[in-house]
């Protein structure tokens, strides 16, 4: 199984077993009697969500019990998203926030992790201006925190891994779920779309599926387990086995997920409008466990500004894809996400979007201000438009979707 170049060896994963166990004595002596205390506090999306219930995993195999008390904690981590230049600020502040404690108590473990970490000018500057941060390490090295944490307490140093690669998966992890009833499934990692404006293809590396029986059978498990939701994961479901060797599609894992009996609905995302087929709408049509929700973000509702964001759809595509999920799904609950203001988008565009939102009528969306990302095309593009302009734009379209929200 393991012919995937992306699959981390059963070696390497034997190693960090053996480091869970050396992190578990030093712990053991440190505290004694006492069960230290984690804290770990996830930004961004589900699949953050779902990396952070394996550091939550590790974390307890390594001996330590989760708090949702920061004060308390022996160890703080932090997994960190990029998506928008408010996201960032926000770990920064709290990062900030956190040189009290340090002081209180020169023990405390700070690590940072996750998508804003993976980018070199922001593991360079938490390296110069937060010298109490002990442990930085990017997304492709979730596998190694034992050895990393072993590290920091072995050599006493600051430890950073950042590694460029292409991208990782770890099978086998442990996972500390604690979302109620639902569970997170990711069936792929990374991306390969590059929409203009995103940083995700960047900090995510490349797109890669885990093999279809692996997922099946954790699915199985999480249904017996007595899960009522499992919502599978992936930047772009709809691409989904291309990177396997003789994978099977998204839609033809979606029909053997539901043929799993019990009483359960299954969720996913996301899905990209470009790559979401008819097939797939008539396997959702057709399956007794389809929880009835479909998120298509559609971006924007001009052609010519999906062109610049690199969407590789028309308003005109994603209409005939929303108008045959209706038919074929008649309680479809179609949700989206949109950004206002992108680079070079005219009041004349925006408009377009916003007679798409109400032709859809969507259930709900969320909807974002254009946020500049480092290293990204759209970072080039001119920007004329003022913010205090785009943030009138965003709240015309926010009382759009209210009204529509009254009706329905
Ligand atoms: N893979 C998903 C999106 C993941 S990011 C997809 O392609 O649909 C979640 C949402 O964040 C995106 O849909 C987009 O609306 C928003 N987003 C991404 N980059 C952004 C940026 N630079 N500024 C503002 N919003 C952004
Ligand atoms: Fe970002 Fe586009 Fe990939 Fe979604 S599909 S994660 S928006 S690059
Ligand atoms: Fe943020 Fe990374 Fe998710 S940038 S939205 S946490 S993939």
């Amino acid at each position: 199984m393991q012919k995937n170049k992306f699959f981390v060896p059963e070696t390497e994963l034997a190693e960090q077993n053996e480091y869970k166990k050396k992190v578990k004595n030093i712990v053991k002596s440190r505290f004694q009697q006492e069960t230290p205390k984690a804290f770990v506090h996830t930004y961004g999306c589900q699949g953050n969500v779902a990396d952070s219930e394996h550091i939550k995993g590790q974390l307890i195999e390594m001996g330590y019990s989760m708090t949702e008390e920061l004060q308390s904690a022996d160890i703080i981590i932090y997994n960190t998203c990029a998506i928008r230049e408010h996201a960032e600020d926000r770990v920064f502040g709290n990062v900030g926030a956190l040189k009290t404690l340090k002081k209180k108590n020169p023990n405390l473990v700070i690590g940072l992790c996750g998508c804003m970490m993976q980018q070199d000018h922001i593991a360079e500057k938490i390296k110069n201006s937060y010298p109490y941060v002990n442990l930085v390490f990017g997304t492709h090295a979730l596998h190694k925190l034992p050895e990393l944490l072993f590290k920091v307490f072995k050599t006493k140093k600051r430890v950073f891994s950042i590694e460029e690669c292409d991208g990782v998966i770890a099978e086998g992890m442990p996972n500390e779920r604690d979302s109620g009833e639902n569970a997170w499934l990711p069936i792929m990692y990374g991306c390969d779309n590059f929409c203009s404006y995103c940083v995700v293809p960047y900090v995510r590396g490349r797109e890669r599926s885990r093999e279809a029986d692996v997922v099946l059978k954790e699915a199985e498990a999480l249904i017996k387990e007595g899960y009522k939701k499992i919502t599978l994961l992936g930047q772009n479901v709809n691409s989904y086995g291309k990177s396997l060797e003789n994978g099977i599609n998204f839609s033809e894992l979606v029909r053997r997920l539901d043929k799993i009996e019990g009483d359960y609905t299954f969720d996913f995302m996301t899905s990209h409008p470009k790559d979401c087929t008819k097939e797939l709408i008539d396997v959702l049509a057709s399956s007794e466990h389809f929880c009835g929700h479909l998120h298509l973000p559609v971006q924007s509702g001009n052609n010519r500004v999906l062109k610049e964001m690199n969407r590789k759809y028309t308003r005109e595509h994603y209409l005939d894809l929303v108008n045959y999920a209706k038919e074929k799904i008649p309680q479809v609950d179609i949700t989206t996400d949109i950004i206002v203001g992108f680079p070079g988008e005219t009041y004349e565009e925006f408009l377009d979007t916003v007679s798409l939102v109400k032709e859809v009528k969507y259930g709900s969306m969320f909807t974002f201000i254009y946020s500049k990302r480092k290293g990204t095309k759209a970072a080039d593009f001119p920007d004329e438009i003022t913010k205090e302009e785009k943030t009138k734009w965003f709240m015309e379209l926010l009382k759009v979707q209210e009204e529509i929200t009254k009706e329905q």
